[in-house]
């Protein structure tokens, strides 16, 4: 018009995009690192945290608050009421009982189960599209268990698995070889527990086949017994932990951010979650870590990585021995 002035009615302002946001249930120990971790490295743009101790919840969530300024830009909240969930792109289900020095993981099923037959229902009223990741303990278990409660299919929940054992494996075979733990690309497969077993035959360095590797200049060549050894130390990793300081916190929760990271970002980034398995190698009906592609729509597939037949009847024991505690809880 004559004015000049410009009619800003007709230019549609862009509508802001939803942010993404993890939630975080439970405050504890793994709860809180994961939501720290998930700050620092700029995962999600909201983190909310949330636990029924109302004053361990608020508190948590202010401490993290106080250092935004030292994060990637994040909001952080944290209540006891469910609410605080609502619209959580991804959901990590971090509460449980904590393993006890001398505790198995399987030790602690009947509370876990009990405790998130409780939360989920109330979980998915708020946040019925986000991707549901079980990290406490049993965890296999504790995944199938909740498939069953939720009825979600399976894509959408699914468990934290093997993702932290592998990571313990590499950083072992890295120490080992001499290697950066980037270039080594090795599985711990099955149960996130006792029975788990590492997938040597399709394990790498560098490109190099594991089973294959000299080592550099005589250094560092894994034989069997270093490999038994260090297999025995992953295993065995939390027991240690656990002994000394009274829990595992760190690598579990950057685990977990990898697996935040991968539904976030889209990334169908391969790793070995805990998901419901159908005729994996003969094994169905169970919650176990094999390879399996993460992405926005949750796991979608499982990799067929070629297994050796000892490897086979070692992930054939663990879903045994996983059904036959189940079975125990009625599932
Ligand atoms: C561990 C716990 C998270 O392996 O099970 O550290």
């Amino acid at each position: 018009d004559q004015t000049g002035t410009r009619d800003r009615s007709a230019v549609a302002l862009p509508r802001a995009r939803k942010t993404t946001k993890v939630a975080v249930v439970g405050a504890g120990a793994v709860g809180s690192t994961m939501a720290y971790a998930a700050l620092m490295r700029g995962s999600a743009r909201t983190v909310a945290l949330f636990d029924i101790n109302k004053a361990k919840v608020e508190a948590e969530a202010l401490d993290l608050a106080h250092g935004i300024q030292f994060m990637p830009m994040a909001q952080v909240v944290g209540s006891d009421d469910v609410a605080v969930c609502a619209d959580a792109d991804v959901i990590m289900v971090t509460a449980g009982a904590k393993q006890k020095p001398g505790q198995t993981r399987i030790d602690l099923a009947e509370a876990t189960i009990g405790l998130v037959s409780k939360i989920l229902p109330s979980l998915l009223e708020v946040a019925p599209d986000a991707i549901y990741v079980m990290v406490t303990n049993p965890v296999d278990i504790v995944t199938y268990a909740s498939l069953k409660i939720t009825g979600l299919p399976p894509t959408q929940l699914f468990g934290s698995g093997t993702v932290l054992d592998s990571s313990r494996l590499r950083y072992l075979i890295a120490e080992h070889a001499g290697v950066a733990v980037q270039n080594v690309h090795a599985y711990m497969a099955g149960e996130h527990g006792d029975s788990e077993i590492p997938l040597w035959s399709s394990a790498t360095i560098g490109g190099v086949p594991l089973l294959d590797w000299s080592g550099i200049e005589g250094r560092g060549a894994l034989t069997l017994s270093d490999r038994d050894e260090i297999a025995h130390e992953v295993v065995n990793s939390a027991y240690r932990i656990i002994e000394g300081k009274g829990a595992t916190n760190y690598a579990v929760a950057l685990a977990g951010t990898r697996i935040i990271e991968a539904v976030l970002n889209d990334e169908n980034r391969v790793l070995p979650v805990s998901t419901l398995l159908d005729d994996y190698y003969g094994i169905s009906d169970i919650c176990l870590s094999v390879p399996t592609l993460v992405g926005r729509r949750g796991c979608t597939d499982r990799l067929a990585v070629p297994l050796s037949p000892v490897e086979i009847r070692g992930l054939q024991h663990s879903a045994t021995a996983l059904k036959a505690v189940a079975r125990q809880f009625g599932y």
